[in-house]
């Protein structure tokens, strides 16, 4: 399979010798318009994988990738697309009046495209994914991979939150290890409050596993309740690790004993690569 990328060439370089990479370049012009132009030997391909993720600058990747997925259905090419980090998908849902619904609104854009398969990562609602008409694809089983070469001691995979349950599920499954998750009121935008279940973490380690890390609001706070439960080592990890601003020093504040994380979005701790799901998939 050929495939191409601008914000995910990272990935591409992980695939395995089946996927032959054809370069894209960007450039600004002076007056801050993008500029996208492939590599000539894009003119005998018949079918292509965009794999392109949408983490900050959002608004310029995304419009790298329309200009992408045009330039190549102008020459007839078959397009296939997985997006790592979809972007806007946590507005959902009109959450007050009059607001728009940029994550479905996102979505909606791209489905007006012909593209032959669409697929998502670890969406955060498959509300998104639906609005695309697309699948989505989890990163879960290679989390599950990379706690179990850890040797955690009597592990227990945490969710967060209601929302990370199926995830933490599919990670403890595959570890053969005990799960739960945590009740989280958020406040506001970087403000969460965790209230403990009934989980018993002495002496034991945790792995706090959620689609997101935005500003570690929600890590931080579920590190505090865990350590305070003798919980023995805590790791924090996500698919997405947006990392916002100091979200590392607050994790670290919060005794946090490990940060891990998929490369949908560079990162220093982006040590699981979603190569692997690209291979399984095409
Ligand atoms: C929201 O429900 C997501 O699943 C994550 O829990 C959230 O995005 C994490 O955000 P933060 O790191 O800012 O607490």
């Amino acid at each position: 399979m050929y495939v191409t990328s601008l914000s995910s060439k990272d990935t591409l370089r992980k695939l395995d010798g089946d996927f032959k990479q054809i370069e894209c370049y960007f450039e600004r012009f002076p007056d801050g318009e993008g500029y996208v132009r492939f590599d000539e030997k894009i003119k005998n391909i018949k079918e292509i994988l965009i794999v392109q993720s949408l983490y900050y600058p959002q608004d310029e990747h995304i419009m790298q990738l329309f200009f992408m997925i045009d330039a190549l259905k102008d020459l007839n090419i078959k397009i296939n697309l997985i997006i790592p980090y979809m972007a806007y998908a946590r507005q959902d849902k009109r959450f007050k009046d009059w607001e728009s619904v940029s994550g479905i609104s996102l979505a909606k854009m791209i489905d007006k495209f012909d593209i032959e398969s669409k697929y998502t990562v670890d969406i955060h609602d498959m509300k998104v994914t639906k609005a695309m008409k697309g699948e989505n694809l989890s990163a879960m089983p290679l989390i599950a991979d990379y706690l179990t070469n850890l040797n955690l001691k009597e592990p227990v995979i945490i969710s967060p939150d209601k929302g990370s349950v199926e995830r933490a599920k599919i990670v403890a499954d595959q570890m053969d290890a005990e799960f739960d998750h945590l009740e989280k009121t958020r406040i506001s935008g970087d403000i969460v409050e965790i209230r403990p279940k009934e989980i018993n973490t002495k002496g034991r380690d945790v792995a706090i596993v959620d689609d997101i890390i935005s500003t570690g609001g929600t890590m931080a706070k579920a590190c505090e309740v865990l350590k305070r439960k003798g919980t023995l080592k805590v790791l924090s990890g996500a698919t997405h690790l947006l990392m916002i601003s100091n979200a590392e020093e607050r994790l670290i504040k919060a005794g946090i004993d490990g940060i891990f994380g998929t490369d949908s979005i560079p990162s220093k701790f982006s040590e699981i690569t979603i190569a692997k799901i690209v291979e399984e998939v095409f």
